[in-house]
């Protein structure tokens, strides 16, 4: 970043990395009737009941919910790594059928490569994708910078704070221009502070390239400050029950009083649908 220029000035991804083609943005996302039933050990575990979920391009979705009602696997699901057992996903009008570099998912402990240093775990989905060293030292510099950890270009993983990690992490995600960042409690582990700068750091960096999130979190004010619509899940079978749509003004804060009354507003709600489920396991 040159002297003087703001993150938020930098242009972001705008080039597919695969074609060179100028790209601006996510795309929408189409999850029709997906349920997930598991087998194994002799019974079977309903995760999910057929779930139906429109993401606009461009949007941010907080999905909150008890523990073990099939956020992730829902996630895993729209990520490829996971087949639904009914329903299907589309992205961008294009069904689903596994793995793609349009969707990249991200979970609460940073899966970095130990063995690579920051620049070399940035550029690993450019190395395989096979883009030439320029292009490739380029965009990494770039998504570094992005990411604010210029000057740890060559830390290793265990030489990193548990932030740092997971901002490498957003760096190496976002560097293959996915069209779909999805987040499973990216957060989680952090400590308030840093969960805060990281919260602000992705806004910036949602606003600057458009993408589409899917963002999943236990913690009802991160959803309120991050998403503009945040959906409750009920838990087994999981099933959406509820949609908040949050038109607070951006940035948020916090400690702002209407996020504040928003995030009871949800919590009431969550606390509720926790209530309902503990009362339907003691009537059997
Ligand atoms: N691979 C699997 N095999 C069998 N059951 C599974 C598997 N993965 C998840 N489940 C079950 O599916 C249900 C939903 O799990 P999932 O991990 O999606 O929940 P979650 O909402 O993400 O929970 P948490 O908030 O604790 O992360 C749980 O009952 C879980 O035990
Ligand atoms: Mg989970």
């Amino acid at each position: 970043m040159s002297k003087g220029q703001r993150v938020e000035d930098i242009q972001v991804v705008s080039q597919d990395v695969r074609t060179g083609n100028q790209r601006f943005g996510g795309v929408p996302l189409h999850v029709s009737g997906v349920s997930k039933t598991f087998a194994g050990q002799g019974r079977m575990v309903e995760a999910l009941r057929p779930v139906d979920l429109d993401v606009a391009a461009g949007e941010f979705v907080c999905l909150v919910g008890p523990s073990g009602c099939g956020k992730s696997t829902l996630l895993s699901i729209i990520a490829g790594l996971e087949t639904a057992s009914s329903g299907s996903i589309e992205v961008s009008g294009c069904q689903v059928s596994g793995p793609g570099i349009d969707r990249v998912l991200l979970f609460q402990e940073a899966a970095l490569f130990p063995w690579l240093d920051v620049q070399r775990n940035v550029e690993f989905g450019l190395r395989q994708a096979g883009i030439a060293p320029q292009k490739r030292a380029e965009l990494t510099q770039k998504f570094i910078e992005l990411v604010h950890l210029q000057g740890f270009e060559r830390s290793y993983v265990h030489q990193l704070s548990g932030g740092m990690r997971q901002r490498v992490a957003i760096a190496r995600a976002l560097v293959i221009d996915p069209a779909i960042l999805l987040m499973d409690e990216p957060f989680g582990a952090l400590d308030a502070l840093t969960r805060d700068r990281l919260h602000a750091e992705l806004e910036t960096i949602w606003a600057n390239t458009g993408k589409t999130v899917v963002f999943v979190t236990h913690n009802v004010q991160e959803a309120v400050a991050l998403a503009d619509r945040v959906l409750v899940f009920s838990p087994r079978p999981g099933r959406i029950t509820h949609e908040f749509r949050i038109d607070l003004p951006r940035p948020r804060s916090l400690e702002d009083h209407d996020l504040m009354n928003e995030s009871s507003r949800i919590l009431h709600v969550l606390k509720g649908v926790m209530d309902e489920h503990e009362r339907e396991q003691t009537n059997g």
